[in-house]
């Protein structure tokens, strides 16, 4: 069974729109693992503008299962990490004037920076998947770091918006992770993904982890967290005909 990450991301994005205590993403990662989550997944970035440190020391305690850090490469952040211990990280590009994470990291333009931040994440213990497009060369770099994962990018395939061209960007995802698999690296993907395109992904066969975040927040505004974390589940199940 693929495993689910639950992004809480925007849970902080809502609380932070008032800077006030509610709604916690710590309670949202607790009521996301009563729903079958297999991780919880935060994204500390630089500007602060959803998860805040305390949100990822306070789930550090919470999260038994697997709490994977999504940080840029930059040595601040690492340092957090390195302390707060993370059972992975995630790394990725970050600007501040994005909506959400455009694109995968280029590992291929900065491979030194990345392979000194992955050399103190392995250091300290912290397992390490990088972000990356569908693009052989990105996922090379990945090999070539010794990084137990990557995961690859689903945006491009979320935002076809045609069945050709749907298909196409599947066919990519599918390619990256037999090149990825086959240089022993664990394929998780993510970005985009929603109850009905995650079928499609969900199917192909060495996909070992989603990790989905905003269509899940969304729906457990309307239904609650626990609620929403199942029917995802349950859209997974689906695709693998379980
Ligand atoms: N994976 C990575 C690396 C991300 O940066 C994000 C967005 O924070 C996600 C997955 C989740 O994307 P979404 O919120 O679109 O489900």
């Amino acid at each position: 069974m693929i495993r689910l990450g639950v992004n809480i991301d925007h849970v902080a994005t809502l609380r932070q729109a008032r800077r006030a205590h509610e709604p916690d993403p710590v309670a949202a990662a607790v009521l996301a693992l009563l729903g079958g989550a297999d991780g919880i997944t935060v994204h500390l970035r630089e500007d602060r503008r959803h998860i805040q440190e305390r949100d990822v020391r306070l789930l550090r305690q919470v999260v038994t299962n697997r709490l994977n850090l999504e940080m840029a490469a930059i040595p601040a952040i690492a340092d957090f990490a390195c302390e707060v211990k993370p059972d992975e990280a995630t790394l990725v590009p970050e600007k501040r004037e994005e909506l959400t994470t455009e694109g995968g990291l280029d590992a291929v333009a900065h491979e030194k920076a990345v392979e000194r931040i992955v050399k103190q994440l392995h250091t300290a213990g912290i397992e390490v998947s990088l972000f990356l497009d569908p693009d052989p060369r990105q996922i090379e770099i990945a090999h070539i770091l010794k990084v137990r994962a990557v995961e690859i990018q689903t945006a491009r395939y979320s935002e076809a918006r045609t069945p050709t061209e749907r298909q196409r960007e599947r066919d990519a995802l599918i390619q990256a992770a037999e090149f990825a698999r086959e240089r022993g690296l664990h394929v998780h993907m993510g970005h985009g993904l929603n109850y009905e395109n995650v079928r499609a992904v969900a199917a192909i066969s060495c996909v070992e982890e989603l990790n989905i975040g905003h269509s899940i927040v969304a729906r457990s505004t309307l239904v609650g967290m626990t609620q929403a974390v199942r029917d995802m589940k349950d859209a997974i199940r689906r695709a693998k005909g379980l």
